[in-house]
């Protein structure tokens, strides 16, 4: 029997062409519990001045899948196998003295608790300045100029004087932006965003998601936006990710995504997207159930306890064979339902269901 599925065979570019390339990424836990599958067979492209969007709930392996790109999990309890390529740089194998010159200077991460990532202890300015001056061999001085440019940048206004500020003094927007300036203060090619607006209200929200777009558009920064909420990344995301139980499970533009999704978890994440446009008061539907655990996933297709159409799906292939990624109505999806009824359930419950 031959071994290359369609799947594979549309889902295995060459290695290393785009500018963040991730191939069969793979990372394992060994816990007390037992063995903790986070990310399997994880691979995506990102070319340069483009935004990615991973979503998916809380657990679904994005930050254990971009932890292991920045090189940041801990060896002694983790396996970690595939390959990922930072501009032509193999980042797996590379030592750790390879990734410190990397992390800060080529690539950088912003995380959802700016508070937490901060130190309290010091100022703000000296934690912008901090790593330019060690990525630059800058002065003091040269140091906290930069840090005073980078926070009018994001938008603080009085940077002069807020630079003396320490982070308990700005309020959790401010804080967000502190910190982005912190991750782009050395012009990193590669920013990873980890749900940098989580903890904020919806206006903020807004107003963090623009600000990376217009510093996007400055520098030319690649981006990776990690989010549970699709609708964060409308505005700013070229191709979108969407990850279930540590695998991905559609791939596509975002445009492909929000119009023509080809999966019923996609369709739950379409569902739940907060419509404040709506003239009516549309309630989130969020997706029934809860993600599964990865000590010890659902078989077949790990989403099969919380779907509404399996059984649409001949016999119970859904419990026993774990659907492939593959192309279905032009994009990439990994569901036993055939194109035909995808694009059925798709144009006749979910889209109306979404305008109205
Ligand atoms: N250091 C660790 N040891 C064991 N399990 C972990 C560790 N870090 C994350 N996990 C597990 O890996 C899975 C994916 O986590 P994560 O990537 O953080 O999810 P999210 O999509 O919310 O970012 C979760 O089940 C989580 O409990
Ligand atoms: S493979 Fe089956 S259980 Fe999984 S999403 Fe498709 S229909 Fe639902
Ligand atoms: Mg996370």
């Amino acid at each position: 029997m031959s071994t290359l599925t369609k799947s594979e065979a549309v889902d295995a570019p060459q290695a290393g062409n785009a500018f963040l390339s991730v191939r069969d990424l793979r990372v394992r836990f060994r816990t007390e519990d037992g063995i903790v599958n986070a990310v399997n067979n994880l691979t995506f492209d990102l070319e340069q001045g483009k935004t990615l969007g991973i979503v998916g709930e809380s657990g679904s392996g994005k930050s254990v899948s971009n932890l292991a790109v920045m090189g940041l999990h801990n060896p002694r309890n983790t396996t970690i196998e595939g390959t990922v390529t930072l501009d032509g740089q193999e980042l797996l194998t590379a030592s750790q003295r390879e990734l410190e010159k990397l992390r800060g200077n080529k690539m950088a991460m912003i995380f959802q608790d700016a508070l937490a990532a901060l130190s309290p202890y010091y100022t703000i300015g000296r934690q912008i300045a901090e790593p330019f001056m060690k990525h630059t061999g800058a002065n003091k001085k040269e140091g906290r100029e930069r840090a005073i440019e980078m926070l009018r940048r994001v938008g603080i206004p009085q940077p002069q004087t807020r630079v003396d500020d320490f982070p308990h003094q700005f309020s959790g927007g401010m804080r967000q932006r502190a910190m982005i300036a912190m991750a782009l203060v050395c012009d990193p090619q590669l920013l990873i965003a980890d749900e940098p607006t989580t903890a904020l209200d919806v206006t903020v929200q807004a107003q963090i998601v623009d600000l990376l777009k217009d510093l996007q558009q400055e520098s030319g920064t690649s981006i990776v936006f990690i989010t549970h909420d699709l609708g964060v990344i409308r505005e700013i995301a070229d191709d979108v990710l969407v990850m279930y139980a540590g695998r991905a499970v559609e791939r596509g533009t975002m445009r492909e995504v929000l119009k023509t999704s080809q999966h019923p978890y996609g369709w739950g994440l379409l569902s739940s997207i907060p419509r404040i446009n709506s003239s009516v008061d549309v309630p989130l539907e969020p997706i029934p159930g809860t993600p599964p655990s990865l000590l010890n996933p659902p078989t077949g297709c790990a989403f099969n306890p919380r779907c509404a159409y399996r059984e649409l799906v001949d016999g119970d292939k859904c419990v026993t064979e774990r659907p492939p990624l593959e192309l279905a109505n032009g994009h990439l999806s990994a569901c036993h339902l055939t194109p035909a009824q995808k694009q059925s359930i798709l144009t006749e419950q979910i889209l109306p269901r979404l305008s109205s």
